[in-house]
């Protein structure tokens, strides 16, 4: 009998056993395999294709979480029997969030595995959510152990927390390698489809955001949810990665409060300061996030450079695209960006992913340079291009939508954007300089 080893991580295939795979770089990833009788066919196969319209039409069936936020994300709830990833950096919040979800569950059995917290921990946890319904918690992580308990206590929810504490007894591996993940995602996920139980594994994830042991998991998986924000700042934003039940571009908004995550059903609020007076170097943009627009406010700030080089931060906003759209500014309209240290901050912990919020940030930091406020009034989208023209930008409808409902007064967007009819003043802008004037009135 030949054996070959393989990666769990990549597919690389060696004649011996490595402690670093050569091509991908995973640690403790190579598994034996063997190949004895490959290439052999098995006498009678036992399933055969079947024509597509003959397949029986099964309704899925959806457990509300009642955290709305959450339901959303999820395409209406936990479909029954699935299999969820949920990932995010230590301390943001996971723990809290499956453990209020399972308070929720009440009618239905829940089983809550604890390989990182003592039962007691957990139970100080639930008294701060005010959780009384009947979890059965199972501070364990030995999966076969586990697997003997989520038959016996037969659990329609189970959450194991984390998946890199879980150990397959029949694996060398330590917890939370690449193999030992992987084994016991596999096997939870069998036990999730045979006995449908819905189940979360919760997953550290490194700094870098890639959900590292676990990232082997997100194939197997049916959804993957990715829980983000800054553990100083009190939001949390909840992100669907993969759903095969539903859509992906949602996403769900929370608060840390004393007593657990709380849903901000008008996220716009949260990331806008309060107060109603225009402000030097801080400007309102529109961003989108799957059916849903908010506003938020960007806040810069230019300080006369005490050095040679002068400083950039970007937090919230790409730093690439910080330093592109200086050079803008510097060319397009003529202000002495290198005399500055420049920091750009988005309100509220939340990132800007999309081009739409460029043509605030300028403005913003235009205004810090000048030392000339923004109206307070004003919502600013658009995509700058490098030659400072402003670009139409995805789903301009909502965003203003969004901006009229808030009682914003005057909406700048691109000029070659559609035409809308709406209760906001809605002004048309070929570039930043025109921007520019209309704001400042230069
Ligand atoms: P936790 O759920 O343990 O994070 P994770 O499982 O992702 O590592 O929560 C981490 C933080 O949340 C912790 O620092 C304390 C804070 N927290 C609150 O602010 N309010 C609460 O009600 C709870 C339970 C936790
Ligand atoms: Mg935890």
């Amino acid at each position: 009998m030949k054996k070959r080893f393989i990666c769990q991580s990549c597919g690389y295939e060696s004649i011996r056993w490595l402690g670093r795979c050569p091509n991908c770089n995973a640690w403790s990833s190579f598994v034996e395999e063997s190949i004895e009788g490959k290439g052999k066919r098995v006498s009678e196969p036992s399933v055969a294709p079947v024509a597509l319209k003959e397949i029986e039409k099964v309704r899925l069936e959806r457990t509300r979480t009642e955290l709305a936020e959450l339901d959303r994300v999820l395409g209406g709830g936990l479909v029954d029997g699935s299999l969820i990833l949920l990932g995010g950096d230590p301390g943001i919040g996971k723990s809290t969030l499956m453990l209020q979800v399972a308070g929720r569950f009440e009618d239905r059995k829940v089983l809550y595995v604890s390989g990182e917290e003592s039962s007691h921990q957990i139970k100080l946890r639930a008294e701060r959510l005010r959780i009384d319904t009947d979890i059965k918690v199972l501070a364990e992580t030995n999966l076969e152990n586990i697997l003997t308990w989520i038959e016996r206590t037969e659990s329609d929810l189970v959450i194991i927390d984390s998946i890199q504490t879980i150990y397959h007894p029949g694996l060398s591996g330590a917890p939370g390698s690449v193999g030992q993940v992987r084994e016991c995602g596999n096997e939870l996920m069998r036990m999730a489809k045979r006995n449908r139980v819905t189940m979360v594994l919760i997953g550290h994830v490194t700094k870098v955001g890639a959900i590292a042991g676990p990232k082997t998991l997100e194939h197997i998986v049916d959804t993957v949810l990715y829980f983000e924000g800054d553990r100083n700042q009190r939001y949390r934003l909840i992100r669907c990665f993969k759903n095969r039940f539903g859509s992906t571009n949602e996403v769900g908004v929370f608060e840390m409060t004393e007593s657990g995550l709380v849903e901000v059903d008008n996220p716009s609020s949260i990331f806008l300061l309060e107060g109603e007076k225009d402000r030097i170097g801080s400007g309102v943009i529109a961003i989108t996030e799957g059916t849903r627009s908010f506003l938020i406010e960007v806040q810069s700030l230019a300080n006369p450079t005490y050095f040679n080089y002068p400083q950039r931060q970007a937090s919230g906003i790409n730093y690439r695209r910080l330093i592109l759209l200086l050079a803008v500014i510097e060319q397009k309209l003529s202000l002495p960006v290198r005399q500055y240290d420049i920091f750009v901050n988005v309100v509220g912990g939340i990132r800007i992913d999309e081009p739409a919020g460029d043509f605030g940030v300028v403005l913003a930091i235009a205004s810090a340079i000048k030392n000339l406020p923004i109206p307070h009034e004003v919502v600013m989208i658009g995509e700058v291009g490098l030659g400072g023209e402003l670009r139409p930008v995805s789903a301009i409808e909502m965003r203003i939508r969004e901006a009229e409902r808030l009682g914003f007064k005057q909406c700048l967007v691109p000029y070659h954007s559609k035409r809308i009819k709406s209760g906001v003043e809605i002004q048309r802008i070929k570039d930043v300089r025109d921007g520019y004037r209309v704001i400042f009135g230069e």
